[in-house]
């Protein structure tokens, strides 16, 4: 079904997002609630776009969301809620940029790795980056806050809940209906940031 415009995309187009992801996000903010009334998000792998413009929408200016990706984000600059950053979230000069905006109430990430096709590869790399991500969170999340991100299924995933188990109040891993079905992406949401390992 790849290249044929499924339900998602054409509603996507309709409402006005950049990309089909936005529904993967709605579903799990609907379901865990994972959006703040207000506060400040960290939109990490944000390209280009939908998931901040979705928290922007929502938040009716009592969001501040700071979008990050290495690709350049296309949603319409709003220098009243949305500050897009263009760089590698692992990078110092990108950890310099944000660490004002921080602590934030929300890390939400949906960062995938350019795929290569061999899937042990590919499932590696996005492991590493959820790792990398946890690293982050003493640093870069309140305590009592939320993470969503985005991870490739490749046999590290009961490990890196159980890692977030220790650090959340509660943690889980769920697909939305809105990943493709021949997609082998997950997500792992942690609520209640503890930071006790
Ligand atoms: C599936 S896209 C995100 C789609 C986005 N959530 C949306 O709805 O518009 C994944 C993004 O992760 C980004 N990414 C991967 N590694 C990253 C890193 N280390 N730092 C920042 N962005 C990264 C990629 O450049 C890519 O644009």
């Amino acid at each position: 079904m790849r290249g044929k415009a499924d339900h998602y995309t054409i509603r996507a187009k309709k409402e006005g997002y950049p990309a089909r992801s936005v529904y993967k996000l709605k579903e799990l903010d609907e379901k865990l609630h994972l959006l703040p009334r207000s506060g400040t998000i960290l939109d990490i792998g944000a390209a280009p776009g939908s998931w901040s413009l979705y928290a922007r929408r929502k938040g009716k200016g009592r969001l501040r969301i700071i979008a990050v990706d290495l690709q350049q984000i296309l949603i319409a600059p709003d220098p009243e809620t949305t500050l897009i950053i263009q760089g590698d979230i692992f990078s110092g000069e990108v950890r310099s940029r944000i660490s004002g905006h921080a602590p934030f109430n929300l890390i939400m990430s949906d960062a995938a790795p350019a795929t290569t096709g061999n899937r042990t590869v590919d499932c590696g790399r996005s492991s590493s980056l959820v790792e990398g991500i946890l690293d982050l969170a003493p640093e870069l999340l309140v305590p009592g806050g939320s993470l969503v991100m985005k991870l490739f299924q490749g046999g590290q995933e009961r490990r890196l809940l159980n890692r977030m188990q220790q650090e959340f109040g509660s943690a889980r891993m769920i697909k939305p209906k809105a990943c493709r079905n021949e997609s082998f992406e997950t997500f792992l949401v942690g609520l209640n940031y503890s930071g006790k390992s």
